[in-house]
């Protein structure tokens, strides 16, 4: 495909997006205020332009709902972290009235905007959805709304094109548990910070989603820990740290209620930077001796906030004891110091393992350039300095593949491609399955581009690609994320 197309797919894409998001917002505004309000007043103005700039770019737009997905004239558009709440409420407005499709004509004006949303809000919710879809109709028709009609929930197929294999519905499901994950640290982060003791139970709820996704299907969420490019670091790193801790756990042969128990462990490991000013733990500069030492205050900081949680609640032990010694190291070298040898436990190991690799990765304010995967892990299997257990970073090997998930590898075919998984021969390491996502002669692919099993010999026992070296995906002007949505 050339490489316009590419761009034109991915403005439809984009400006796709952005009409569901000003649906949703206007729609809210409207359900909070009435309607001469000013924030509704905005609302509908965003909406009415970004459904005027679509229409006029590819003359009417027909939104249809298959199952969880959104088509917009059909494409299929792909659930991001960012727009996750509008696109679920979205969908949950449409079901909620039978509506399956949203026809809109160009040169919709504002007020048919207005009235629609006013009467979708209005309709009863205690009847039937094929009779909802016939009232919603009639309403409209009396209101002379002319440039939007609906239509029916339909089953499946129409409009559904290849894009929606069945892996795609496992990935959707994934993004939705890595999404619910990132909200429940969120409010367990943000209530520590207001002085309010979270509730263990909704963060509960949310890591066995993990552990489930975890057990049933590995890739797909280990694979969405590299979806790093927003800003919400503390909330995105305590996910992936228990989405790698179960994985690791689940390898090992902990059982469901073992991994609970770690998730939970790996999700509020550094509760207690949530007690931190803020200034130190985003500065950007390196930090001043008082600052290092106020920063390391956070495992026991941590201690103090699970052990009052615990209250009333029944918190793991261990879950307290990780956030106590996941930088204490093997050696116990590292912070605190503690006052008498101690052995540190497995849950912690486990959770100093998958921090560390997920530090390490993660681009962050001071930062700027993530050290790529490979390095990171052979960083922590090489130096016993580092403090790892070496079994278990051998394990994260074995879980991750020498290139992790995510890498974006040169092969000696001239391609540049992104690994998608690593190779099931645990003999093939340095061989994974990828996505090519450039050509031999530096064309960008469609996304999630053809995807290729490094390790599969051609008929003369050669391998037809090899890789040469890690790159930065920067570099190609290729956005990771891309080849996971
Ligand atoms: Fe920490
Ligand atoms: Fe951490």
């Amino acid at each position: 495909m050339t490489e316009t197309t590419v761009r034109d797919d991915g403005a439809l894409r984009q400006s796709g997006r952005a009409l569901l998001v000003s649906i949703h917002g206007a729609q809210r505004a409207l359900k909070l205020y009435p309607v001469e309000n000013a924030a509704v007043q905005r609302a509908l103005d965003e909406l009415h332009a970004s459904a005027t700039a679509l229409c006029a770019h590819e003359g009417g737009i027909e939104i249809r709902l298959v199952g969880d997905f959104i088509f917009i004239n059909q494409t299929r558009l792909r659930l991001g972290l960012d727009n996750f709440a509008a696109f679920s409420g979205f969908v949950a407005l449409m079901k909620s009235c039978g509506v399956g499709l949203l026809r809109v004509e160009d040169g919709i004006t504002r007020w048919e905007w207005q009235a629609f949303l006013s009467i979708l809000a209005a309709l009863p919710t205690n009847i039937d959805p094929d009779e909802r879809v016939e009232m919603l109709t009639q309403r409209m028709q009396e209101a002379d709304i002319v440039r939007l009609a609906v239509g029916p929930a339909t089953e499946g197929g129409a409009g559904a094109s290849s894009d929606a294999g069945p892996g795609d519905e496992g990935l959707e499901r994934a993004k939705r548990t890595y999404a619910h994950g990132v909200a429940a640290a969120r409010d367990v982060v943000q209530g520590v910070r207001m002085g309010r003791m979270p509730s263990a139970r909704r963060l509960k709820r949310a890591i066995q989603v993990i552990v489930d996704q975890v057990m049933d299907n590995e890739l797909s969420i280990t694979g969405l820990t590299t979806l790093r490019e927003y800003d919400e670091y503390t909330f995105t790193h305590s996910v992936n740290v228990c989405i790698f801790a179960v994985a690791l756990g689940k390898r090992l042969g902990l059982d469901r209620l073992q991994l609970y128990d770690l998730g939970l462990a790996a999700l509020l490991h550094d509760i207690g930077k949530a007690r931190l000013d803020p200034a130190i733990l985003n500065k950007a500069t390196s930090l001043e001796d008082h600052e290092w030492r106020t920063l390391q205050s956070h495992p026991w900081l941590g201690t103090l906030t699970l052990f009052k949680m615990r209250e009333g609640e029944a918190l793991p032990y261990r879950a307290i004891l990780a956030a106590h010694e996941h930088h204490m190291k093997i050696d116990l070298s590292g912070y605190p110091r503690p006052v008498r040898p101690r052995r540190i436990g497995l849950f912690t190991r486990l959770v100093a393992v998958a921090d560390g690799y997920d530090a390490a990765t993660t681009r962050r304010v001071y930062q700027n350039v993530p050290l790529e995967a490979d390095a990171v892990l052979k960083e922590m299997w090489m130096n016993p300095g580092r403090g790892y257990d070496p079994t278990l970073v051998k394990a994260l090997i074995n879980l991750l593949g020498i290139y992790p998930v995510g890498t974006c590898v040169i092969l000696d075919t001239f391609e540049v491609a992104i690994v998608a998984g690593a190779s099931p021969d645990p003999e093939q390491l340095h061989r994974p399955i990828v996505r090519i996502a450039v050509d031999a002669s530096g064309g960008r692919v469609t996304p999630p581009g053809k995807i290729v099993d490094l390790s599969v010999p051609d008929a003369d026992g050669g391998y037809p690609r090899t890789i040469v070296k890690v790159t930065a995906p920067e570099r190609y002007g290729l956005v990771v994320g891309d080849f996971f949505i």
